[in-house]
């Protein structure tokens, strides 16, 4: 079957988390219908209150008229029931980072959508053909890696499971352009590009730490007057969520086959079993309620 991008005029996405809202208030913007799914009443909530607001103030900053603004949120309406997908051309999944539970979701969500309907992960680490292994139609599944804070990162890794279609991959690019994005095609493996690349700028400074010869704001600070960054791994790690970024770096040392570059810490794995997650609960390497450091704008 070939997938054209012509044919997507209305995306679902499912998790209505940091990186979900992001996707959906992204897609809005950009003249598609939005259905976020969430299995939690209150993330919708929450996520479309984000998203007015970023919304307002992108309205307010004068890069969006107010008409498209309103056009942008009469677009995007929220659900918690999987069947209110069942229209849709496109699905991005954005729910937890586990690998059964997302091959339980895409295997549920082919009873209901369109045999021609594109199903997406914006995972992080897991390989795509393993989460098409749950499908039918093994073709039709593809990655699409967004980045931390949606609207502002440009880049998106579109990435191609063993089984995908060339149209599904051809798809999925034109989409994340017509976002506004910049797609970059990734072969399939742990953590793809991005995440296998620039892991070891975390793990070096979980060992600088864990070894005392600096702290998370000095090594912060270093990266990014010396280096360049526009954020410090520690303040990555916390934006991110120590939820995703523990078990993404456990997943791609076990991928690469416990390559030393790409060990984690003692102290890493506390801060996710302890639940110091970061700034979704107020507490992460650094303390929010004190000391919050600036995001880029
Ligand atoms: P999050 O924890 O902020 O949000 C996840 C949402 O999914 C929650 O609202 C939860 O209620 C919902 N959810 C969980 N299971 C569900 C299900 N079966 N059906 C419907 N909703 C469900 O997580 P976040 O950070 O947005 O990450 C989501 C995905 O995006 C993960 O796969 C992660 O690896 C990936 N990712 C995360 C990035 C980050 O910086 N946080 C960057 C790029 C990718």
């Amino acid at each position: 079957m070939a997938y054209a991008f012509e044919d997507i005029r209305k995306v679902g996405v499912i998790g209505a988390g940091i990186m979900g809202a992001g996707i959906a208030q992204v897609l809005a913007t950009s003249g598609f219908e939005v259905v976020l799914n969430d299995m939690s009443a209150e993330a919708i909530e929450k996520a479309r209150a984000g998203i007015d607001a970023r919304i307002d103030r992108l309205t307010e900053k004068g890069r969006l008229e107010p008409e498209q603004a309103e056009a942008a949120k009469a677009r995007l309406s929220g659900s918690c029931e999987l069947s209110a997908l069942s229209d849709v051309q496109l699905v991005v999944e954005a729910i937890v980072e586990r690998l059964d539970v997302k091959q339980g979701l895409f295997s549920e969500l082919e009873k209901i959508v369109s045999p021609k309907t594109i199903l997406a992960s914006n995972t992080s680490s897991l390989s795509i053909a393993s989460i098409a292994k749950a499908c039918d139609r093994r073709d039709r599944v593809v990655g699409m890696h967004f980045f931390n804070p949606v609207p502002l990162m440009k880049l998106v890794e579109v990435i191609g499971g063993a089984a995908t279609d060339r149209s599904v991959i051809d798809t999925t690019r034109a989409l994340a352009e017509a976002m506004g994005k910049v797609p970059v095609l990734a072969k399939d493996g742990p953590g793809f590009i991005v995440n296998l690349g620039g892991r070891a700028y975390y793990t070096e400074a979980l060992h600088i730490h864990g070894e005392g010869v600096a702290d998370p704001a000095q090594i912060d600070r270093i990266m990014k007057m010396a280096a360049g960054f526009r954020m410090g791994p520690f303040e990555l790690m916390d934006l991110t969520g120590m939820d995703v970024n523990y078990p993404v770096s456990t997943l791609i040392f076990e991928g690469y086959k416990h390559d030393r570059r790409l060990a984690t810490t003692a102290g890493h794995a506390y801060m996710f079993e302890a639940g110091l997650l970061g700034r979704k609960v107020g507490q992460g390497f650094y303390d929010y309620d004190q000391d919050l450091p600036k995001l880029p704008s």
